[in-house]
């Protein structure tokens, strides 16, 4: 890999800003200062440092990809194409599995990992983990009183289930459409979707922005990823105990 495209993913900044970090000769291959953005690394046995900070040396791995629509959150599938597609020339590849699950048609911040109890923590109900999608859905929404589903959730009544506390703020509304934010605490299939639909306002877009206290890169397009920073794993572990 890329000595520019290793530390950019592993969250040092842009392509662009990682070629000055290297200019300035802050980054260490094996001990010695490289200056060639371009020069191949192996991330299995190089040992890279940047500010004197060794950063190759993690157990598990953890990602932010920004999932495009198409693509299923499993390791396999016979007729889509999957999330672990991005990671192919990942040298941990075989080991990585999604956090959770974001359904085919949605996009935006999905976490893969090699983490098991991490990533079963996050998914727990247990831990109230925020989950905040953007959403645009169909119907004017701005006339619906939001407020009460912070305190009471909803009883979806095909499932026959009561969700947890969740919140709606409205983005935009435009004649038939509705922008909106939508944070919710449960990690059930089609959570937002099944919301949506029973308060009468069915999904046309959906987009995860954030989980936690970790929001998705503006700098990731869909189908880009990135390693998480180490002050990123440690907020998100701070949640779930670990
Ligand atoms: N809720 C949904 O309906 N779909 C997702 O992909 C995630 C949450």
């Amino acid at each position: 890999m890329r000595l520019d495209k290793f530390l950019s993913n592993f969250g040092f900044g842009s392509r662009k800003e990682v070629k000055q970090l290297i200019k300035q000769g802050l980054v260490y291959v094996n001990d010695t200062i490289v200056k060639n953005p371009s020069l191949k690394i192996n991330p299995e046995i190089d040992i890279v440092k940047v500010d004197n900070e060794p950063i190759s040396y993690q157990k598990e791995f953890y990602f932010m990809l920004n999932k495009p629509s198409g693509y299923v959150s499993a390791t396999k599938d016979e007729t889509y194409p999957t999330v672990l597609d991005f990671f192919i020339n990942e040298p941990v590849y075989k080991n990585l599995f999604p956090v959770g699950r974001l359904d085919i048609d949605t996009e935006g911040l999905l976490l893969i990992t090699t983490d098991g109890i991490f990533a079963h923590r996050l998914s727990h109900p247990k831990w109230n983990v925020q989950k905040e999608y953007f959403a645009i859905v169909k119907g004017d929404i701005s006339t619906v009183n939001l407020k009460k589903f912070e305190d009471t959730g909803i009883f979806l009544k095909k499932d026959k289930y009561q969700t947890k506390p969740f919140k709606i703020e409205i983005v935009k509304v435009e004649k038939d459409i509705s922008e909106i934010k939508i944070t919710v605490k449960e990690g059930k299939y089609h959570i937002v979707k099944k919301i949506m639909e029973q308060i009468g306002f069915p999904v046309l877009y959906l987009k995860r922005e954030r989980i936690g206290n970790l929001k998705l890169d503006d700098n990731l397009k869909t189908g880009e990823y990135r390693h998480l920073t180490e002050e990123e794993i440690k907020k998100l572990k701070s949640l779930v105990n670990l």
